[in-house]
C-alpha cells in the first residue's frame, strides 16, 4: 500500500465552482493553485480534481473528447503541470479523474468507430451486428451511425461504452477481453495514464471502475483482471500511483489492485438501507423519508451501514482502504438535511473511522444543497456542484465575472455559510473539522486500518474502538446508556467532544452515557485493559 495513503485525506474539487481566477465566471486550475494554501491549512493531504480535460460537457467532463488536453476553460496542460508542482512543494498530492468506461460521442475514437468501413477503432466501442434494440439488457442508441448496428452507453447517449470484452460471449458482436482489439482499448486507457503520471499527477479516481467487462460474473473476475494488468504496469513503471475505485463494492475493487474504494449511496439500487453514513435515505430529495444516521429526527439506524460496511471491512483492512465521503458531486449535499450541529457529529465520526476519508469542497463549511434547473447533464446533481462561497462579498468571493454569468448561481441566503465567516469562530464547522483532521493526523491510533471494533451499533448509538481509543457517538435526541466492556479509570479528551444537543457524556464504572447530540472520544491507553 502506499505510504502516504495511511496517513490521507483527501479534498475533492469540482473545477468548475472552486475558484474562477480570470474571471470569466467558471473555476479553473489556476484558481485550484491560489486556494492550494487553504487546502493545505485545513489539513488535507491531497486533492482530487473532477474530470478536467477537453469535452463537450454533456455529462460535465464525464465525457472526455480528449483525454490528454486540459479543457480550455480550466486553462492549459502546462497549468497543470504547474498545479502539481506547487502542491507538490505544499506536501499536497493531485490525483486525476479517469473515466475508463467511455468516452465522448466527439471523441476521435467513436468517430472513427461510427464509420461503416471497418478499421483500427471499428471494435473500440461495444456495437452490436444489426440496427435491433436487442441486447441483453445494455443500453442501445440507434440513429447515430451508418453501420448497421447499435452502439451500447455506459452513461448518458453521448457516452458510447469502450470496448473492454464480454465475460462469456455468446454473440458474434460479443468479443472476448483477450481478443486483441479489446487489449487495444486497455492499452489506449494506460497510455492515458502514462500521459499524465509523466506530468506529475498522483494518480486516479477512477470513474465506473466495474463497468468495463459486459457481463461480467458476480465476482467481476473479467474487470477485476483488467485492472490487475494496469496495477502490473503500474507497479513497473510508475510504483507510487494512487488509485481510487468508484466501484462501491471495497472487496473486489482492492483485489483489483485499488489502493480505496467509496462506499456511496446511490449504489443501494433504491432500496432504503444505503452505504454511506450521512445518507441513509431515497429518494435523495425527500426529507420526510430521511433515515440518516445523523439526523436528531427520524428512523436513523447505524446498523443498516455496518451490515455493509464491515464485511468489506474486514475483507480489506489488511490490503486497502475505504472511503468515507462527506458528500460528493453526485449526491445532495448533507447539509440539505442535517443541521450544522449535526454535521459535526457526522465529520467527527468520518475522520475516526478506518480508511481514507474524503471531503467535499464546501461541506467543511456546510454549504447547501440549491434547487436548480440541470446543467451539464447534472440533473438534481446540480444543486450539489455551486460556486464555493469563500465571502460574503461580490459572488461569494468565487469570481469577478458578472453575477449573471456564473457557471452556476451561489446560495444568496444570507445565512449562507462562509470560510471568511467560519474561520474566526473557534465553534464553527469549519475549525471544527480542522480540528478533527488534526486529531487524526496527530492520533497514530486514528490512522489507516488501525484496530477499529465496534464496540455497540444500534439505532442513534454508535461506539467504537481504535487501539486505546474509544469513540462514541449519539445523534439522537435522548440520553443513551451503553454498558461497557471496560470498567477502569479512563481519560476523556477534552478538545475531542462535541455536544450539540443536551448534556455531555460521561463514563462511570462500567457504563458510557451519551448525552443527546453528543460526540466523545476516550483514551483507554492508561485504563488498561477489559
Ligand atoms: C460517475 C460520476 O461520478 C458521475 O458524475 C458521472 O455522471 C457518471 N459516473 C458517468 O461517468
Amino acid at each position: 500500500m502506499i505510504q502516504w495513503l495511511h496517513d490521507a485525506i483527501f479534498y475533492e474539487i469540482y473545477p468548475q465552482s472552486f475558484y474562477d481566477s480570470n474571471g470569466d465566471g467558471i473555476g479553473d486550475l489556476a484558481g485550484i493553485l491560489h486556494k492550494l494554501d487553504y487546502i493545505q491549512d485545513l489539513g488535507c493531504d491531497a486533492i482530487w480534481i473532477n474530470p478536467c480535460f477537453d469535452s463537450p460537457f454533456k455529462d460535465a467532463g464525464y465525457d472526455v473528447r480528449n483525454y490528454k488536453k486540459i479543457a480550455p476553460r480550466y486553462g492549459t496542460n502546462e497549468d497543470a503541470r504547474l498545479l502539481f508542482d506547487e502542491a507538490h512543494k505544499r506536501g499536497l498530492h493531485v490525483i486525476l479523474d479517469l473515466v475508463p468506461g467511455h468516452t465522448s460521442e466527439e471523441h476521435p475514437w467513436f468517430l472513427e468507430s461510427k464509420k461503416v468501413k471497418p478499421n483500427a477503432f471499428s471494435n473500440r466501442y461495444v456495437w452490436t451486428d444489426s440496427w435491433g434494440t436487442w441486447a441483453g439488457g445494455l443500453k442501445t442508441i440507434l440513429g447515430e451511425a451508418d453501420r448497421n448496428a447499435s452502439y451500447i452507453v455506459n452513461f448518458f447517449k453521448s457516452q458510447p461504452a469502450l470496448n473492454y470484452g464480454f465475460f462469456k460471449p455468446d454473440q458474434v458482436w460479443q468479443l472476448p477481453p483477450d481478443h486483441p482489439d479489446c487489449i487495444a482499448t486497455r492499452e489506449a486507457i494506460k497510455d492515458v495514464m502514462r500521459f499524465w503520471l509523466d506530468r506529475g499527477c498522483d494518480g486516479f479516481r477512477v470513474d465506473m471502475a466495474s463497468s468495463l467487462v459486459k457481463f461480467d460474473s458476480p465476482d467481476h473476475t473479467g474487470t477485476v483482471a483488467i485492472w490487475q494488468d494496469i496495477r502490473t504496469m503500474l507497479d513497473k513503471e510508475y510504483p507510487d500511483t494512487v488509485l481510487i475505485a468508484e466501484w462501491s463494492e471495497p472487496k473486489y475493487a482492492i483485489s483489483a489492485g485499488f489502493d480505496a474504494d467509496f462506499l456511496l449511496d446511490f449504489a443501494n439500487e433504491g432500496k432504503i438501507g444505503s452505504k454511506t453514513l450521512l445518507r441513509d435515505y431515497y429518494p435523495l430529495l425527500n426529507p420526510e423519508s430521511d433515515n440518516s444516521f445523523f439526523r436528531a429526527e427520524g428512523n436513523g439506524d447505524i446498523k443498516r451501514f455496518l451490515d455493509v460496511y464491515l464485511p468489506h471491512y474486514e475483507a480489506t483492512k489488511e490490503t486497502g482502504f475505504i472511503s468515507l465521503i462527506t458528500g460528493n458531486h453526485d449526491v445532495v449535499r448533507a447539509a440539505h438535511n442535517l443541521t450544522q450541529e449535526e454535521l459535526k457529529i457526522a465529520y467527527a465520526v468520518i475522520l475516526t473511522m478506518p480508511g481514507v476519508p474524503f471531503i467535499y469542497y464546501g461541506d467543511e463549511i456546510g454549504m447547501r444543497y440549491l434547487n436548480l434547473p440541470s446543467k451539464e447533464g447534472g440533473y438534481d446533481r446540480t444543486g450539489a456542484r455551486t460556486p464555493m462561497q469563500w465571502t460574503s462579498g461580490f459572488n461569494r468571493g468565487f469570481s469577478t465575472a458578472p453575477t449573471d454569468s456564473l457557471y452556476l448561481p451561489f446560495d444568496p441566503r444570507p445565512d449562507a455559510p462562509t470560510v471568511e465567516e467560519q474561520q474566526d469562530d473557534d465553534e464553527s464547522l469549519l475549525n471544527t473539522v480542522k480540528k478533527f483532521i488534526e486529531l487524526r493526523h496527530n492520533t497514530p491510533s486514528l490512522r489507516d486500518n488501525k484496530n477499529f471494533e465496534v464496540l455497540k451499533g444500534e439505532g442513534h448509538v454508535f461506539v467504537y474502538k481504535r487501539d486505546e481509543l474509544v469513540i462514541a457517538a449519539n445523534p439522537g435526541k435522548t440520553v443513551q446508556k451503553v454498558k461497557m466492556p471496560y470498567n477502569r479509570t479512563y481519560e476523556k479528551r477534552s478538545i475531542l467532544e462535541i455536544v450539540s444537543l443536551g448534556s455531555s457524556c460521561t463514563w462511570d464504572g462500567g457504563e458510557l452515557r451519551l448525552g443527546a447530540g453528543s460526540f466523545a472520544v476516550w483514551s483507554v491507553a492508561c485504563a488498561g485493559s477489559r
